[in-house]
């Protein structure tokens, strides 16, 4: 496939997952810390997951076979070698750490948040992390322009 065209799904993926934790971040748990009220965060969680969670799979689809373009195949992935496999490596353990907090958020937390708005600082701690994560991804995708950490 294109690679351009490869880049342009990768990037409105990129916009939909950062963007949408970003919103998250600053506007809906404020909010609901403030109110101690999860709702807000189930509600929005409940809406956004299915967008989210396809937009997810798209960077990782697109991310690999970009990464294949740039002679980055699974062969040489975590030698931390290369600055453009270094930047695949760290991406793909980044991933890794996300869909851990992924699972711990979908079968530790949110099954305590529904009825417990006391659960609402340990999924801020998830959030957090996942936004800061994908914004660090984000920014990692853009050194490959520049050759690479
Ligand atoms: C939350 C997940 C991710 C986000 C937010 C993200 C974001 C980005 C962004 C913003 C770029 C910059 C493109 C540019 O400079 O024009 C990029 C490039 C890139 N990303 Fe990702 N990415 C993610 C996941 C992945 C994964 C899982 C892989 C695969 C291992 C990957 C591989 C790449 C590659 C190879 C490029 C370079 C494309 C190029 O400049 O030609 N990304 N990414």
């Amino acid at each position: 496939m294109n690679h351009h065209f490869l880049l342009i799904v990768h990037l409105i993926c990129a916009a939909i997952w950062v963007g949408g934790h970003l919103l998250l971040v600053f506007a809906y748990l404020p909010k609901a810390l403030r109110e101690k009220n999860q709702h807000y965060i189930l509600d929005y969680e409940k809406k956004y997951e299915p967008v989210g969670m396809s937009a997810l799979v798209l960077l990782v689809i697109t991310g690999i076979l970009m990464a294949y373009k740039y002679g980055v195949g699974i062969e040489s992935w975590f030698h931390f070698a290369t600055p453009i496999e270094k930047v695949v490596s760290v991406k793909l353990t980044l991933l890794i750490v996300t869909v851990l907090f992924a699972l711990s958020a979908q079968f530790r937390v949110l099954p305590k948040l529904k009825n417990n708005p006391g659960a609402l600082p340990e999924m801020g701690f998830h959030i957090v992390s996942v936004t800061t994560i994908g914004v660090v991804m984000l920014i990692l995708g853009s050194f490959v322009r520049f050759g690479g950490i």
